[in-house]
């Protein structure tokens, strides 16, 4: 596995592959691996000849008030997965190589990015879209892959792709789940495991609205009481049960296109969860709680 960390290497790599014919795959991370993650790097072998996977913390997307420092980092864990799973190159920069200078010119993520997430984190969709136009600039893949644990974050890189004319497709993966069903993320390393076993609202909350709809109730407002009653679990302060279209606006009545999402606090970390009404929600037998 080769290990870049300059921007200029970086895209050096890229076009010798490219220049051989090969395709590239690439999977965006901010670290601390996870079977999710490298889920997605299975998918990207899938699609594409050589696979670069990036583990960048990005600054800009966490607000003042968030876990920037404290997110969990160890870059010699990283590289064992991802060189065990097959990544081709592994490109992880340092914060000064990407922002050598705070930058002034950034993506604006727009009215989708006010809502649900945007809504509790100002600011944090168009760090996110500012970090993921750098990384495909520098990487140049012809295929990036994103989790749907973090919809609105992949539904938001496709407007991006789309508005901005980027040269590549944007995959996006199904989230990995733990057999007791709670959803993959690296931010479950902050859980105790009393909050580990409190953070099982999220998906019983969606399991929950689900089985009411497949029960015959199609009114959003009934299903999000629903949602948010089984989101009060003890150890839990829900922040939102909602029920939306593609483009994030709120739906009166679902339909098995509806997407229901969910975003608690468990002690001091926030996880969020989602499932599309119509593919529900299943545990992946490969992934142990
Ligand atoms: O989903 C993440 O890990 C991050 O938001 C991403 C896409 C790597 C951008 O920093």
């Amino acid at each position: 596995m080769q290990e870049i960390s300059s921007l200029s290497a970086m895209r050096a790599w890229t076009r010798a592959e490219k220049a051989r014919g090969r395709r590239i795959g690439f999977v965006p991370t901010m670290g601390f691996l996870h079977e999710g993650h490298l889920r997605l790097v299975d998918r990207a072998r899938e699609l594409a000849d050589r696979v670069v996977l990036s583990v960048f913390v990005n600054p800009l997307q966490f607000g003042p008030q968030e876990d920037f420092s404290r997110y969990p980092r160890d870059l010699d864990r990283d590289r064992r997965l991802a060189h065990a799973r097959s990544v081709d190159c592994l490109f992880a920069p340092e914060r000064s190589a990407m922002y050598p200078a705070d930058p002034i010119a950034r993506v604006a993520a727009g009215p989708m990015a006010d809502v649900l997430e945007g809504k509790i984190r100002p600011g944090h969709f168009s760090g996110v879209l500012t970090v993921v136009a750098k990384l495909f600039h520098v990487v140049e893949p012809d295929v990036a892959l994103f989790g749907r644990k973090d919809f609105q974050q992949a539904m938001l890189v496709q407007r991006l792709v789309r508005d901005l004319d980027f040269p590549l497709e944007i995959e996006v993966a199904p989230t990995v789940r733990e057999l007791d069903g709670l959803a993959l993320s690296s931010r479950n390393t902050y859980l105790s495991p009393d909050e580990r076993r409190s953070a099982l609202a999220l998906s019983r909350a969606l399991r929950a609205v689900e089985q009411a709809w497949r029960g015959g109730q199609a009114e959003a407002a009934a299903l999000q009481k629903k949602g948010m009653e089984t989101l009060a679990a003890p150890g839990v302060q829900p922040e939102y049960v909602a029920l939306v279209d593609e483009a994030m606006q709120p739906v009166e009545r679902v339909t098995a296109k509806t997407i229901v999402a969910v975003a608690a606090r468990v002690g001091a970390t926030r996880l969020i969860d989602n499932v599309v009404l119509g593919e529900g929600i299943a545990a992946d037998p490969a992934v142990r709680a």
